[in-house]
């Protein structure tokens, strides 16, 4: 794509802000949810692996690496939900995509949007396969930094035309209401999560919080529902309380993964769970009929990151919106790497002192 081989394009957080603007937002969601849907359908053909995850007190640091046989690609990404209130997000990323038959990264961008973007789209991808037919109404709780990106991944994936919103800082709320003020939304802002729920098609968590919190208490869902909990993502915090989980039938992106960060860690390890992946191929029953409680267990996989890796590079060619960096050593003689260090401290022509 770049021609230099030996640069590699970098993607910041301002050039990603003006693709994302450049292509649209609502069509960049529907684009990178066609390529995180093709690669869910090839799953067998990725390496896969549990998260690498780092946890301190305050939060978690993980790397997401996967690969095609063809591209390899990593994420760095981290979860602080103490952070907002010092003025930083509780999300962060950057990522990388590599060439696997030479090793060399092809791209390394910002993460962050993209990260809401992805896990955005990858939600809709499930909710399509998932939600009942005709789902008109969601209700949103946690209006954070995700929350903007799940509402127009909804609308344009499913058709989301209403929105319930709840979160318990109401200025999380006004900020998410005011944001999707005239995208083609009936916004109800509401006074407890409870309230949201009501008359919602789909239901999404996400919020950000480092315990086992109950968002969602087994009143509150009723009969035919699909949730999309995007919130508990790590060992020891979730959303919804256990006997949620006991009514629905449970759909995960990479069991080995989610089975230690999702909502079903306070289930038993062998509690049946479909694979996603199985859903989209046809290899599995998403929903069955109208009255079945469907929960896609989100907690973000590695091969969601490589589709959104794979799509950026796609859509960078002729925008000019990186920059190049010079990360990758090109000496003359590939050997003489010291050589190349010596001639930087003396270049051509230099007179010796
Ligand atoms: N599954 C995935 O792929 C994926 C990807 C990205 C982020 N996440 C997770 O999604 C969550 C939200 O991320 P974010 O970037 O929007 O965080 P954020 O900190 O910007 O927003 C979280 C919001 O949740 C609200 N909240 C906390 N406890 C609540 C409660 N009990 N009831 C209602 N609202 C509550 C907070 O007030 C805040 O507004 C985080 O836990 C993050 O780790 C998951």
């Amino acid at each position: 794509m770049i021609p230099n081989l030996n640069i590699v394009p970098f993607v910041s957080v301002d050039h990603m802000m003006k693709l994302v603007l450049k292509i649209g937002v609502e069509r960049f969601l529907s684009d990178l949810a066609a390529y995180i849907e093709e690669d869910f359908r090839r799953w067998p053909v990725f390496d896969k692996t549990p998260r690498v995850a780092s946890h301190s007190a305050d939060g978690v640091i993980e790397l997401m690496p996967t690969s095609d046989n063809r591209n390899y690609g990593f994420k760095y990404v981290n979860g602080h939900p103490k952070n907002t209130r010092e003025g930083r997000q509780t999300v962060t990323a950057f990522g990388v995509l590599s060439d696997v038959a030479t090793g060399y990264p092809v791209l390394m961008t910002e993460m962050t949007i993209l990260t809401a973007l992805r896990t955005a789209a990858t939600s809709a991808v499930a909710a399509k396969a998932l939600a009942p037919r005709g789902a008109s109404c969601m209700a949103i709780i946690g209006n954070g930094a995700q929350s903007e990106f799940q509402a127009l991944a909804f609308k344009a994936l499913l058709g989301i035309r209403e929105l319930r919103l709840y979160d318990i800082d109401p200025d999380a709320t006004a900020k998410c209401a005011r944001n999707l003020a005239g995208l083609g939304f009936a916004i109800t802002t509401c006074h407890s999560a409870q309230e949201a729920v009501e008359g919602a098609h789909i239901i999404t968590t996400v919020t950000a919080d480092k315990q086992y919190a109950t968002i969602l208490t087994d009143n509150m869902v009723g009969a035919g529902v699909h949730i999309n909990a995007v919130g508990g993502d790590c060992p020891g915090k979730t959303e919804l309380h256990r006997d949620i989980l006991l009514r629905s039938d449970i759909f995960v992106e990479y069991p080995p993964q989610t089975r230690i960060e999702g909502e079903i860690q306070q289930l038993p390890a062998d509690y049946p769970v479909t694979e996603l992946w199985q859903v989209l191929t046809g290899a599995a029953v998403g929903r069955r009929d109208a009255r079945q409680i469907t929960l896609f267990d989100s907690v973000g996989f590695a091969t969601e990151d490589f589709s959104a890796l794979r799509y950026v590079r796609d859509q960078l060619q002729g925008t000019g919106l990186y920059q190049e960096l010079d990360m990758l050593a090109d000496p003359d003689e590939p050997r003489d790497l010291f050589g190349m260090l010596l001639r930087a401290a003396s270049p051509p022509g230099a007179v010796a002192a």
